[in-house]
């Protein structure tokens, strides 16, 4: 039998955690957001090592290794000890940096394992880069959510700054997406029996409608 895991993959900003956090909370599931896995390895690296020229492999898979998952009320948190890690992990300074980390194979490997350990005996719903590819080629269900770059940008910074964005803020912003797409190209890997959901003009409630009715029918 296939896991029941829900795979939710796309670029950056495209709305995929908020998504797969209110898709499992309909379904019942627990969430594991990918990125924030990487996002924690980087934030950890960087206490270790402020200056990022001297992060290698090996230094970074150091620094991340007392890393674990910790269930929270739906969506797994990143702890480094006893430290819970969500709210640092979202900082600009991590931001800047977590593309780098993405591409070092042996944190992709370490990041691989983590998260299919949260799926063994639990459903999950999952959102990355290549959950439905590298990770669960079996998963149950595949989705790959794309959306304008502007209305990623918008939506980004209205979550961000709680109020409506200057047409200039959303200009720099797209900029700053565009750059992390580009870095995170190798990556972001659409599976061939993924069903691809433009959300440029969708409502989140829309998407996740959607994806749960999918989800409905296969698992
Ligand atoms: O989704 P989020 O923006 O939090 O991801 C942070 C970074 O982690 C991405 O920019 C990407 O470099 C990396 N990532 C990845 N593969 C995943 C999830 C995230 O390479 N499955």
């Amino acid at each position: 039998r296939r896991p029941l895991v829900v795979a939710i993959d796309g670029p950056a900003a495209s709305g995929k955690s908020s998504t797969a956090k209110w898709v499992a909370r309909e379904l019942g599931l627990r969430h594991v957001d990918s990125g924030s896995l990487y996002r924690a390895a980087t934030a950890a690296a960087l206490r270790t090592e402020p200056e990022s020229a001297r992060w290698t492999e090996a230094s970074v898979l150091a620094a991340a290794a007392p890393i674990h998952l910790v269930p929270g009320e739906t969506t797994f948190h990143p702890h480094l000890g006893d430290e819970d890690l969500e709210f640092v992990i979202r900082g600009k300074d991590v931001t800047s940096h977590v593309s780098q980390v993405a591409q070092m194979p042996a944190v992709r490997a370490w990041v691989n394992r983590q998260v299919q350990a949260t799926a063994e005996g639990h459903p999950i719903v999952v959102d990355g880069r290549d959950m439905g590819t590298a990770v669960f080629p079996q998963a149950r269900v595949k989705v790959f959510l794309i959306a304008d770059p502007w209305e990623r940008a918008r939506r980004r910074l209205v979550q961000r700054l709680q109020r409506a964005p200057e047409e200039a803020e959303i200009a720099a912003e797209v900029d700053a997406l565009t750059q992390r797409d580009a870095k995170d190209e190798a990556q972001t890997q659409q599976a061939s029996d993924a069903v691809l959901i433009d959300t440029t003009y969708l409502t989140q409630e829309e998407q996740v409608e959607r994806i749960v009715a999918l989800a409905r029918a296969a698992l």
